[in-house]
């Protein structure tokens, strides 16, 4: 099976996220496939772990969408 047969686990559309005056993420777009391996590098001060976080619901974008395994965080309730 190739890879773009696997199905989405992550969906991120349209991200931004900003402190104040500083731009972490602008218009981040990606998708990472079930048993695929998706690399986030960059240097410190970048965004990584603020990307991560948000995909864990830890701390929200500004503006975009992520979906995990078809359900979008926006949508999700605290249970
Ligand atoms: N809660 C926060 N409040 C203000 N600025 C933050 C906060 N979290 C991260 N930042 C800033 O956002 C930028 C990205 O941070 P971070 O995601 O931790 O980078 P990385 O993990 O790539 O080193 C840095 O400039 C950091 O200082
Ligand atoms: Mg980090």
């Amino acid at each position: 099976m190739g890879a773009a047969a696997e199905p989405l686990v992550i969906e991120i559309s349209k991200l931004s996220t900003s402190f104040g005056e500083k731009v972490v993420h602008r218009d981040i777009d990606l998708e990472v496939r079930r048993a695929e391996i998706f690399a986030v590098i960059g240097g410190s001060g970048s965004g990584k772990s603020t990307l991560l976080r948000e995909m864990i619901l830890l701390q929200r974008p500004n503006t975009g969408s992520i979906r995990i395994l078809g359900v979008s965080l926006e949508a999700i309730d605290e249970r």
